[in-house]
C-alpha cells in the first residue's frame, strides 16, 4: 500500500512537471530586455530551456533573428546570433548581449524576435537527424 501511495506520488509528481511545460514551450522561451530598442542599442537575450530538457527538445545549436513585416517588401530576417548550445549549462538557459545594428527600419513595420532551435533526433534507423522549430515574441524598435 506504501509502495502504492508512493508510485501515485511519484505519478502526480510527473502530471505537474509535464503540466508545467506546455507543447507550445517545446522548443523553449525566449525574452529580451529592454524589448523597445533603437539602433546601437545593447540588450540582453535570454533563452530559456527548461521545458526543451523537460519535452526532449535541447538544441544543438540556437539561431537568433530580428523579423519585420509590413504590406510592403522588408529586406531580412537580420541574423542576431548563431550559437552552439552547450548541453551541460544548468539551469538549461542560453544568455548573451546583442546591439541593435544600423538597418532598413520603417516606422509601419511591426517586428519580432525569434530563435529557432535546431535538436538532434534518432531517426527510424537511429542515426541521430537535426530538425528545427522556433519561436517568436514581438520587439518595438525606435528612434531611427
Ligand atoms: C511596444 O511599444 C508599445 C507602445 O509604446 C508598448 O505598449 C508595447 O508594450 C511595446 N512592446 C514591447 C514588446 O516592448
Amino acid at each position: 500500500m506504501l509502495k502504492l501511495t508512493a508510485f501515485v506520488a511519484l505519478f502526480a509528481a510527473g502530471l505537474v512537471a509535464a503540466q508545467s511545460c506546455p507543447e507550445a514551450a517545446r522548443f523553449g522561451t525566449v525574452s529580451i530586455s529592454p524589448s523597445t530598442l533603437s539602433p546601437g542599442e545593447t540588450y540582453t537575450v535570454t533563452a530559456d530551456l527548461q521545458c526543451s530538457a523537460t519535452l526532449g527538445y535541447l538544441p544543438t545549436y540556437l539561431d537568433y533573428y530580428i523579423d519585420g513585416s509590413a504590406t510592403h517588401t522588408i529586406s531580412g530576417p537580420i541574423l542576431v546570433a548563431r550559437r552552439t548550445y552547450d548541453s551541460s549549462a544548468n539551469p538549461p538557459v542560453d544568455t548573451f548581449t546583442a546591439v541593435l545594428p544600423d538597418w532598413y527600419y520603417f516606422t509601419d513595420a511591426t517586428y519580432s524576435f525569434s530563435m529557432v532551435n535546431s535538436f538532434a533526433k534518432p531517426g527510424p534507423n537511429g542515426d541521430s537527424v537535426i530538425t528545427s522549430g522556433s519561436i517568436a515574441i514581438p520587439m518595438n524598435i525606435t528612434g531611427f
